[in-house]
């Protein structure tokens, strides 16, 4: 069998899920509702880069280049020695600044020029980019998101990128915004969001990974403050059994059986 390059995601129980890591040159899609864990995951991922000795490049269009400095600092991640070290460069979409890293528009021949300048200020060898978000890009077009996508990922594997991208959900459809991004990805990693019981709970599940035996389960997931993403463990029964206090779960069969039978949140099993 052929030997394939993994590159830790930087989360250990993640990489355990899809035999060792991300295959080197993937395009990996992160896909879920806003607040599920995406850019949580971009930052555990560049931060295992700069450990790794990758020329890490992190692209936002959603939060400001220090918004996700501040967030990093939070797990102990520190992007700012980084930066300094010229073993990280953020380019920042969002402010519209005149300065080197910043992008003036959201086109995508203006994103892949600025990350091909920033790897060459890198230097040669392996390298990461997050592109968070990749569905901004054809916010105002999303019939173009497959062709887009398609262009991004032909050019930047040409640069031996292995690259994340992120893509937002519909909350009112469940439809991935930007759809053809699915497609074009060699892996997808979904992130998802359920109320259940008054308490937020977050979920992922690998739904693609080629060339990879991977994990068909949805685990629970947990943003701990210093710690970053912390997989709990595969749902593996009924999603009302999951993990709750038999308290909560009596209270729960009973408002079953009186005729209620969904105490909010969104239904993922059947
Ligand atoms: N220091 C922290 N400690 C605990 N939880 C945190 C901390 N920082 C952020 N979080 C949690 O992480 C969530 C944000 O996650 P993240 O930014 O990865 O979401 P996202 O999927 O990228 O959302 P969006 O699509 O809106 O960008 C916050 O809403 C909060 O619940
Ligand atoms: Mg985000």
């Amino acid at each position: 069998m052929v030997n394939i390059e993994r590159l830790s995601t930087g989360i250990p129980e993640l990489d355990k899920l899809i035999s060792g890591g991300i295959p080197k040159g993937f395009f990996i899609a992160l896909t879920g509702e806003p607040g599920t864990g995406k850019t949580i995951a971009c930052i555990h991922f560049i931060s295992q880069g700069i450990k790794d000795g990758d020329k890490c490049i992190y692209v936002t269009t959603e939060e400001s280049a220090s918004s996700i400095i501040t967030q990093a600092s939070q797990f102990n991640i520190n992007f700012q020695k980084a930066i300094q070290e010229n073993k990280l460069i953020i380019i920042d979409a969002l402010m519209g600044k005149e300065d080197e890293w910043s992008l003036k528009s959201l086109e995508i021949e203006e994103l892949i020029n600025k990350v091909i300048e920033a790897k060459k200020k890198l230097g040669y060898g392996r390298a990461r980019l997050v592109v968070d978000s990749l569905s901004a890009f054809w916010l105002d077009r999303p019939a173009m998101a497959r062709r887009l996508s398609y262009y991004a990922k032909k050019v930047l594997s040409k640069w031996d990128f292995t690259v994340y991208g992120t893509s937002q959900y519909a909350i009112s459809t469940s439809e991935a915004f930007g759809w053809g991004v699915e497609h074009i990805a060699d892996g997808i990693i979904r992130f998802r969001r359920v109320v259940r019981h008054g308490r937020l709970h977050r979920y992922l599940m690998i739904e693609k990974m080629r060339q990879t035996e991977h994990s068909l389960y949805m685990y629970e997931i947990e943003i701990v403050d210093r710690l970053g993403i912390v997989i709990l463990g595969p749902i593996s029964e009924r999603k009302e059994d999951y993990a709750l206090p038999k308290k909560v779960k009596d209270r729960m069969i009973e408002a079953k059986e009186k005729g209620s039978d969904e105490i909010g949140g969104e239904e993922f099993d059947s």
